[in-house]
């Protein structure tokens, strides 16, 4: 299991998003965290409907209200706590949620390869 280093709990304000890059199987992959209420999120940053990236490349996937994600290409609205799609082409489908686990003020990505 790999471990990197992603943001620290004081930069993750609620409302916004925290994107990072990581490799899984070998593939870079970009991810993002969130924190919602006492807990914090973080998926994968590809849609369930297309494997487009939920923002256009400028860290835009909160909602307006910033109660929801929401993918910028067709409006695929995502629980932030459970990453399932409730709205849009791809309801039912969820976010790939990904591991993370906190260190003090460290939050620490854990990736696992599926294949090798
Ligand atoms: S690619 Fe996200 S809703 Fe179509």
């Amino acid at each position: 299991m790999a471990k990197q280093l992603i943001a620290r709990v004081a930069d993750l304000a609620e409302g916004i998003t925290v994107k990072f890059e990581y490799v899984q199987d070998g593939v870079p992959r970009e991810g993002f965290l969130a924190r919602i209420g006492d807990q914090i999120v973080a998926y994968e940053n590809v849609c369930r409907h297309l494997p487009l990236t939920l923002d256009f490349g400028d860290n835009h996937i909160f909602t307006r209200d910033r109660k929801y994600f929401a993918c910028q290409s067709h409006g695929a609205v995502y629980d932030p706590l459970t990453g399932l799609c409730l709205h849009g082409p791809c309801a039912g489908a969820s976010l790939k949620p990904l591991r993370v686990a906190s260190r003090g003020d460290e939050l620490w990505l854990e990736v696992v390869d599926t294949v090798g």
